[in-house]
C-alpha cells in the first residue's frame, strides 16, 4: 500500500512495478460469497487491480465497468480479460477527484479500497450514490483488528462506519467480520476481513 495519496497513480503504478504479479489472479473470496446469489446487471469493481474480481463477475453475466487509478494495473487487467475470453469496460479513473456516475450500477463493489479519511467517507458516499435504486454496494476491507494494516492504521475502517456512512435509504444485507487464510503478498497469512453489502431502496 503506498504510503500517502498525494500522487496515487504515480504510487500504485510504483507498487505494482515491483512485481510482474501482485494478486492472486483468484476472484476475492468475500465477492464470491455475497455476489453469487444476485441476478446478473450493471456492475462497477472499484480499484479492480489485476482485473480478477471483474472477470470472475464478467463471466457470470455481469456487464462490468473496471475502473483503477494504475494503468500498470489496468494493462494486466486487461490481458486477463483478453485470456478468459470476456469483455469488460476498463477505464483508468482516480475515484477520489471523480466519482462514479450517479445511480449508475446495479451493483458497486470495492474489495480493499484503503483510503486515509478524508477522503474516504466522501468517497465512500460517492459510491454509494453510484448504486441505482435496488441495487447493491459491496464494501470489503481489512478489519482494523488484524496485523496487515498495521503500517497504515489510518487507511482502516470498521463495517458500521460503512453502513452509517450510507444512512436510512438502505438495507443492511450483511454486516459481518470473517477470518481466513489465504496467500497474501506472497505468504499464507491469517486475515480478518470486514464485510458490508447494502441494498439499496428501490
Ligand atoms: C489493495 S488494491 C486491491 C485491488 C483489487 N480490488 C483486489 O482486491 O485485488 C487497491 C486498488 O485500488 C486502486 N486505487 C487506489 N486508489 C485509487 C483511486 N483513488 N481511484 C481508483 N483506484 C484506486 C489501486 O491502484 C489498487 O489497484
Amino acid at each position: 500500500m503506498p504510503a500517502s495519496e498525494s500522487d496515487p497513480a504515480a504510487e500504485w503504478d510504483a507498487m505494482y512495478a515491483e512485481r510482474s504479479t501482485v494478486w492472486s489472479g483468484e476472484p476475492n473470496a468475500q465477492l464470491v460469497a455475497e455476489v453469487t446469489p444476485l441476478a446478473p446487471g450493471t456492475a462497477l469493481d472499484v480499484g479492480c487491480g489485476e482485473g480478477a474480481d471483474a472477470v470472475w463477475l464478467a463471466q457470470r453475466g455481469w456487464d462490468v465497468t473496471a475502473v483503477d487509478v494504475s494503468e500498470v494495473a489496468l494493462d494486466r487487467a486487461r490481458a486477463h480479460a483478453a485470456s478468459a475470453a470476456v469483455a469488460i469496460s476498463f477505464e483508468h479513473v482516480d475515484l477520489v477527484a471523480t466519482p462514479p456516475t450517479p445511480e449508475a450500477y446495479d451493483l458497486v463493489s470495492a474489495q480493499f479500497f484503503h483510503l486515509p479519511d478524508p477522503p474516504r467517507g466522501q468517497a465512500y458516499q460517492g459510491l454509494g450514490a453510484a448504486v441505482a435504486p435496488g441495487g447493491h454496494l459491496l464494501v470489503v476491507g481489512h478489519y482494523p483488528s488484524e496485523h496487515i494494516g498495521k503500517d497504515h492504521p489510518e487507511r482502516l475502517f470498521t463495517t458500521d462506519e460503512i453502513v452509517t456512512l450510507l444512512g436510512d435509504d438502505w438495507q443492511v444485507v450483511t454486516s459481518d467480520v470473517r477470518e481466513r487464510t489465504a496467500v497474501h503478498h506472497g505468504e499464507l497469512t491469517d486475515l480478518v476481513d470486514g464485510v458490508v453489502l447494502m441494498k439499496r431502496a428501490g
